[in-house]
């Protein structure tokens, strides 16, 4: 193969950013191209870093904040004039400093952005206008705020949160609900069989039976061992501490031990962070009680979501592919043209999450309640103790014991996911195998093999063009001082266990490749797609789950004192609408068609399998609406974006 554009270029462009890095986290794009953002980068480092150890006098200080202020107020115009000059003929591209160039969102991308934000702020004033003349008690406030927020939306053409529409028919989150979220809600991917590690709760439940809702009794023990049990399971907070929750706001660590009948699945018992173990009301538990446990669940479920499943997984997770690719591949190289479509706007909208999600007083600090630093922390362990092999559907499904053999007869999350799963390796293997007939030719792909290298060996052996270089005439303690200095980066790889835990940093055959871009496209479409637009529908509706508690649900008065406060409401409605507010672009459809004849024809026949996968899902979906009275649209191929950009 004979590449015209060696990479050389896009190196430069795309750096690694190191304080991400020393966090053990996710790698992440350094938003500061050229020396001279560089140096901008710099100065404001050491400013902030001054003010925090109090180093300047009050007056110095009061000078700088104010500077800062205003420095905010001109970056947040210059937003703002990016976003009105989308509509001319203006390129948004031109008014972005922190993107490498063609990564910045496209003018028809900035308008539809545009256009989901005038509802919501026409939604948000509704609800905001119906709150304010409200005198009732703060749950009749939230009720006529919530209200106008879904008219609205609704008189706009949006729909309201499906989830709201099941409660209002079945009057509140009902067993059977709760259960059939762990299959087919925003968060598919936490539910798992039974494991040896579980026996403990059913040890302290002492042999205890199960009264199913139709009152058959099931032996729990009997249960385990036919495989009927299964386990949603939220460890990842075990050790979260009181300090790391914020004053006023709670997340537990439940367990939820779910019973697989011949209809699906159905609570078989909740155990609370206190230890305590609650079994369903119809085995004597106060109904309030039994709601309360489940609430926790919700809650510490869509905590796992926000963070992992959605945040960590997907959207980070792909970010230091999204970085790799152009640093070393050619543009003409069937890896590069095979998946840099499925980066589109990656970047940007990661770096725009930086500022709405991740930033300080945004989205995750307003809403979750761990504070900002332990949320990244969850997220950062998290990935750092998935293992890239997990990303795979089929791997994911077998380690978690829910695949097509588990029992569980109709998942409609992993039933559809797989149609998109087997499409994307069909078409990923015609691709590449027109490239790489035999082992050898990946062996001795030099390109291939430095993406690799630069994806799995231990950042410590990276050559120093993947970071930002401070300028020459920085003295060495300021480089330290704003952590530029890469002396002490840890000895782990960016992505953990790339593309093997056996073979790190190395493609050693076609297989590997193959997997490997299959589970990359996978991620960037269907899997973001799965956990991202189902969010207003089951997120949008906080009776059903709330992004925090007020406090545990055993110290609360009411189920009304539990659940967040107006104000926290309005905000989670806001914040899940915006993430699931846009689709912009379809798997199989490109915004920058192919220029390669052969590519172009792997992709009509790729469009060919897709149609089939929607007319498949649909039929599937009528099945649904009629035994459940909800379907599941997230996995239509007309609905999957070709990359994840929101
Ligand atoms: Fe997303």
């Amino acid at each position: 193969m004979e590449f015209y554009y060696p990479p050389q270029e896009s190196k430069g462009r795309y750096r690694y950013d190191p304080t991400s890095l020393k966090q053990q986290g996710p790698a992440r794009l350094f938003g500061y191209i050229g020396e001279d953002s560089l140096v901008a980068y710099i100065a404001e480092r050491l400013q902030a870093n001054a003010l925090n150890q109090g180093q300047l006098s009050q007056p110095i200080s009061l000078f700088l904040q104010k500077t800062e202020e205003n420095q905010l107020k001109l970056k947040n115009s210059w937003v703002q004039l990016n976003n009105l000059l989308s509509s001319t003929n203006f390129i948004p591209d031109w008014l972005e400093f922190s993107l490498p160039p063609g990564e910045s969102f496209s003018r028809d991308f900035i308008q539809d952005r545009r256009d989901m934000t005038l509802t919501l702020t026409l939604a948000k004033l509704a609800a905001q206008m119906n709150a304010r003349f409200s005198f009732g008690s703060p749950t009749e406030t939230a009720k006529k705020q919530r209200q106008a927020f879904y008219q609205t939306l609704e008189g706009l053409g949006r729909s309201r949160p499906v989830v709201s529409l099941i409660h209002e028919r079945e009057g509140e989150l009902s067993d059977r609900e709760f259960a059939r979220q762990r299959l087919a809600g925003c968060n598919p991917t936490v539910i798992r069989s039974l494991q040896a590690s579980d026996q403990p709760i059913l040890q302290s439940v002492g042999g205890r039976s199960l009264t199913l809702a139709n009152a058959t009794e099931v032996d729990l023990a009997d249960a385990a061992a036919a495989n009927r049990l299964f386990v949603a399971d939220y460890s990842f907070l075990k050790d979260l501490t009181a300090a790391e929750l914020q004053p006023g706001r709670y997340v537990g660590r439940p367990t939820a031990v779910f019973y697989r009948g011949d209809s699906g699945l159905e609570p078989a018992l909740i155990r609370l962070s206190s230890g305590r173990v609650l079994f369903p009301p119809q085995m004597g538990t106060a109904k309030d009680d039994w709601m309360r446990a489940k609430l926790m669940v919700q809650c510490a479920d869509l905590t796992q979501h926000e963070l992992i499943a959605h945040l960590g997984d997907t959207h980070l997770a792909m970010e230091a592919f999204a970085i790799a690719t152009p640093r070393q591949l050619p543009q003409n190289h069937p890896l590069y043209r095979l998946l840099k479509p499925h980066f589109r706007f990656l970047l940007a909208i990661n770096q725009r999450g930086n500022q709405l999600l991740l930033g300080e007083g945004a989205a995750i600090e307003n809403l979750l309640a761990p504070t900002r630093e332990a949320s990244i922390d969850l997220i950062n362990r998290a990935y750092r103790e998935k293992s890239f092999a997990s990303y795979a559907l089929p791997t994911q499904l077998k380690q978690r014991g829910v695949g097509v053999d588990s029992g569980i007869a109709d998942f409609p999350y992993r039933d559809d996911a797989l149609l998109l799963w087997e499409a994307i390796a069909r078409y990923v293997e015609q691709f590449l195998g027109r490239y790489y007939p035999d082992d050898v030719a990946v062996q001795q792909d030099p390109y291939l093999q430095a993406w690799a290298a630069e994806l799995g060996a231990p950042l410590s052996h990276d050559l120093a063009d993947a970071f930002p270089q401070a300028p020459s005439w920085l003295p060495s303690e300021l480089a330290t001082q704003v952590d530029l200095d890469l002396q002490d980066l840890p000895n782990y790889p960016r992505v953990p266990d790339f593309p093997t835990a056996e073979a790190p940093g190395r493609l050693t055959t076609v297989q590997q490749l193959l997997d490997v871009a299959t589970q990359l496209i996978f991620t960037c479409t269907a899997q973001h797609a799965a956990v991202n637009f189902s969010q207003f529908d089951y997120g949008g509706f906080v009776s059903n789950a709330p992004m925090s508690l007020q406090q545990p649900p055993e110290q609360a008065d009411s189920i009304a004192t539990l659940l967040p406060s107006p104000e926290q409401e309005l905000a989670q409605m806001e914040l899940t609408f915006a993430l699931s507010g846009i689709r912009w672009g379809q798997i199989g459809f490109p915004d920058q068609a192919p220029s390669d004849r052969g590519d172009l024809k792997l992709l009509q026949a790729l469009r060919q399998e897709l149609s089939a996968i929607e007319r498949c899902i649909n039929s599937r979906n009528q099945k649904r609406l009629q035994r459940w009275g909800v379907d599941y649209p997230y996995l239509l191929p007309s609905r999957i974006p070709n990359s994840i950009n929101i």
